[in-house]
């Protein structure tokens, strides 16, 4: 297992930059050089080292290291902390102002500085739940937009609306990308069984095989298109939405192509200036942040599937979680605990992913929904006031549904040569009760990766085991190595009632905030992501070459002989 670099507060102080801005400044970010020094400190001399000692020690581990929330049950009590841990993750919270950069979200400060924007989906899912919070603007246009959309999704799920040539619409395809496609399918997947619309299908990549695979079972009288895009200018949407268009275009005239489209977006004059009426396009705001954004308008597809009122449900869940979030205090807060765990595996461990596994095949699409949530808004080199950090910031996430992982990488979780702290989600019911079995099988698994984990095994442990299954003694003593487990290696478990449509919006939300505190904690802005740009402004650049309209000359030798060589299988 790889050490962790050893703590040094010489080191630190030094590579800080000076303070450039007045304490209280908005762009001021906090030292926590203090706290993390202690942290470290506490990590190496007192900290639980080892798991099963910690749990024989004290039978009420599991209560002193778990929280609920209704239904919902947040357990710790396997990462390798201790009460005084806790103290002064609590404490590194306060330096942090973690309480005040919470306020100031839900206040709807512009707290995307880099952007100058405001961040309020928390405000979607209040206003839904009639609570204005004083943003009474935000929230009259965040009920009509949803009524707006409750009116349409019925209007479509009923038949009302139908296709161009009078028929129902049978199939919705989703073409977005990013923000605007993960979370509405993730979430259309997780509500499987709840699902009684037309058929969702979801377009992303602009490889033409996948619009070319989806359409190609559909019909396109009974297809409805929604174009998905924040911004409305994102390539890989726009030229699947042309692509759309055609397909529709050739079937049912380019006159009533318009009737097979709908349009979300903030940007309502691009959407028109496509082609699609006003009255189908949804618009959502700039206070919305794209991986944010399923709960605005963006959760159109969701909504049809499964209908408004369960839609409503799932951001009444939402809801809840923000209430519990801007009120409890940190330590009895999931999302503030979750945070603090996830930023103590990171910045004081120094581990360098985590794995999400939900025990539940129909969260089969978290794991990259949580990917672009994460990664995107703490993948940050850059502190809030524009000097280069000074600690790791967030974490690789991965994950696969259990028990799927089990069976590919979990080799590497529990032998691997870094420690990779996991999080497992699981539902105490599932929804086929003629199938229970297979849900305590699934449950079984979960507890076990978890305990195992934990436990490991040691060496006579190992060796004992082959010899009570006959090995001679030194085959025994040959191949036991390869049969230890270290152990201590943390996860945390998540256990809730059922994915219901609530339990979903609720979940959801919890990792959300858990986002914002671990940014709050990395002092970055975790709402922009200036990362993603200058790909997108090479791809523009390098599309003529790709087409051969324009020459190489000048790009570096690697692109210019990867087009080359491209080019030269293209034409065998
Ligand atoms: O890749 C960057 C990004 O801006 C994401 O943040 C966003 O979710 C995605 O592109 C799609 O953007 P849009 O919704 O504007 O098409």
């Amino acid at each position: 297992m790889g050490q962790p670099p050893k703590w040094n507060k010489t080191l630190l102080r030094a590579s800080l930059p000076p303070r450039t801005t007045r304490p209280g400044d908005e762009l001021a970010r906090a030292d926590l050089s203090e706290s993390i020094e202690a942290l470290r400190r506490h990590r190496d001399a007192d900290a639980p080292k080892d798991m099963r000692a910690a749990f024989q020690a004290d039978p009420g581990r599991f209560g002193a290291f778990s929280l609920t929330f209704d239904d919902l049950l947040l357990d710790w009590s396997k990462c390798a902390v201790d009460a005084a841990t806790m103290t002064l993750l609590e404490k590194t919270a306060r330096a942090a102002d973690l309480e005040g950069k919470r306020a100031a979200m839900f206040a709807g400060e512009p707290i995307n500085l880099t952007e100058g924007r405001a961040v309020l989906h928390v405000a979607l899912r209040g206003a839904a739940a009639g609570v204005a919070d004083g943003r009474s603007k935000e929230a009259a246009e965040v009920s009509r937009v949803l009524e707006a959309l409750s009116a349409f999704a019925d209007a479509i799920r009923s038949g009302r609306t139908k296709g161009a040539t009078g028929r129902k619409i049978t199939d919705v395809v989703n073409i977005g990308i990013g923000g605007s496609d993960l979370g509405p399918q993730m979430a259309v997947l997780a509500l499987a069984p709840f699902h009684d619309g037309p058929r969702a299908h979801f377009v992303s990549n602009v490889d033409g095989a996948h619009i070319s695979d989806v359409l190609k079972p559909l019909d396109p009288e009974t297809t409805f298109f929604i174009i998905a895009s924040k911004t409305f200018t994102t390539i890989e949407t726009m030229t699947n939405a042309t692509t759309a268009k055609a397909w529709v275009q050739s079937a049912v005239g380019a006159d009533l192509a318009s009737l097979h489209f709908a349009a979300v977006s903030t940007a309502v004059d691009k959407a028109a200036a496509f082609g699609i009426p006003a009255e189908r396009v949804f618009g959502f705001w700039d206070w919305v942040g794209g991986r944010y954004s399923l709960w605005s308008a963006i959760g159109l597809p969701i909504m049809i599937a499964v209908g408004p009122e369960n839609f409503r449900r799932f951001l009444a869940g939402a809801h809840a979680m923000d209430e519990h979030f801007r009120t409890a205090p940190i330590l009895e807060n999931l999302p503030a605990v979750l945070g603090l765990i996830g930023w103590w595996h990171r910045v004081i461990c120094f581990y360098p992913a985590r794995a999400v596994i939900p025990y539940d095949q129909r969260l089969s699409r978290l794991p990259a929904y949580l990917q672009q949530l994460d990664m995107e808004s703490n993948g940050k080199g850059v502190a809030i006031d524009g000097t280069p950090v000074t600690t790791p910031t967030g974490p690789l996430v991965f994950g696969e549904p259990g028990t799927n992982g089990q069976h590919a990488f979990f080799q590497l979780l529990h032998q691997g040569t870094d420690v990779i702290p996991v999080e497992f989600i699981i539902a105490a019911e599932g929804f086929e009760p003629e199938l229970a079995h297979h849900h305590d099988l699934l449950v079984a698994n979960c507890l076990a990766q978890s305990e195992a984990l934990m436990r490991g095994r040691t060496l006579d442990e190992a060796r004992a085991q082959l010899l009570k299954a006959g090995m001679d003694a030194a085959k025994a003593e040959t191949i036991a190595p390869h049969r230890v487990f270290s152990g201590n290696r943390p996860s945390v478990t998540i256990v809730h009632q059922k994915l219901d449509p609530f339990a979903l919006g609720r979940l959801v939300a919890l990792y959300e905030h858990r986002v914002f505190v671990e940014a709050a904690l990395f002092g970055i802005n975790a709402f922009d992501q200036w990362g993603v740009e200058l790909g997108k402004e090479l791809a523009t650049g390098l599309l003529p070459v790709v087409e051969g309209k324009a020459s190489a000359a000048g790009r570096d030798a690697s692109t210019a002989g990867l087009v080359a060589h491209i080019h030269a299988l293209a034409a065998e």
